[in-house]
């Protein structure tokens, strides 16, 4: 993969939506459409570099997702636990770093023993940060760096004096990341979910119609390019 540098986005984060109805549309059960994305996942990874993209943030699995059928559910962490495996290698050899964001808590052993070995197998490489977010929600990620954060005040280790948007930052599960530049979503909502709520503060937003399996690196590219005519000001005033 050969890199390239740009003034499009450098971080893009992707609310990958439009599985089940994909599968229902072709009278599959949902856990059909669900693998069917987890193949695009590969090819809009292996789009990054040649767009400057050098971080790349999915929307695996929300905190809101476990309300879902117990198969739905079963089925989406079997297949969490076969693309870790039957990925590995492909990540490792063409230089995506890969890292996991959410809680942990609620996740089987199994689950979370697969993804520390992938960060740690990956975590040399430097083209590509492909973080994947499972368990993830924006409320309960500022909630837990609260409480993080108000246990190092108890403990002595800061001062409630000190804390502000950049300490709390360093609390969140993203803390090695730079902000999203674009957040997309895709199959035609739109809404942001609990995603990246404190990290989208100054995103740009895209949504689009196309369901998440039929969503191409050719349309990802033509938005990421769109992206970089955009007039970003973060608040202030163009001189
Ligand atoms: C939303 O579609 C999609 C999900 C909740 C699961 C996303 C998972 C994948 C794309 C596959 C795994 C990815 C990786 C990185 C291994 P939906 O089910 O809400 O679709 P609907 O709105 O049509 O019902």
């Amino acid at each position: 993969m050969a890199e390239e540098t740009t003034n499009g986005p450098r971080h893009v984060a992707v609310i990958m939506d439009g599985n089940g109805r994909w599968a229902q549309m072709r009278g599959r059960p949902r856990l059909f459409g669900h693998h069917a994305g987890a193949r695009r996942v590969r090819e809009i990874v292996e789009a990054c570099p040649a767009l400057g993209v050098k971080y790349l943030t999915v929307f695996a699995f929300s905190t809101e997702n476990w309300k879902r059928t117990q198969t739905e559910v079963a089925g989406l962490m079997k297949l969490f636990k076969r693309y870790i495996i039957r990925e590995t290698q492909a990540l490792v050899n063409s230089g995506v770093r890969v890292r996991f964001i959410g809680d942990r808590i609620r996740l089987e052993d199994s689950l979370v023993q697969l993804m520390d070995d992938l960060e740690l197998a990956t975590s040399h490489n430097d083209l590509v940060h492909l973080t994947i977010a499972i368990n993830y929600g924006g409320r309960d990620e500022v909630t837990r760096a609260v409480r993080r954060l108000a246990f190092d005040v108890e403990q002595g280790k800061l001062s409630y004096k000190d804390v502000d948007a950049e300490v709390l930052s360093r609390y969140l599960d993203t803390h090695v990341l730079p902000d999203p530049d674009l957040v997309i979503r895709t199959s035609g909502e739109a809404r942001i979910s609990n995603f990246l709520l404190w990290q989208s503060a100054y995103a740009e937003y895209e949504f689009v119609d196309t369901l998440w399996p039929d969503f191409t690196a050719a349309e990802f590219g033509g938005i990421v390019r769109s992206y970089a005519g955009r007039d970003r000001r973060f608040g202030a005033v163009k001189v």
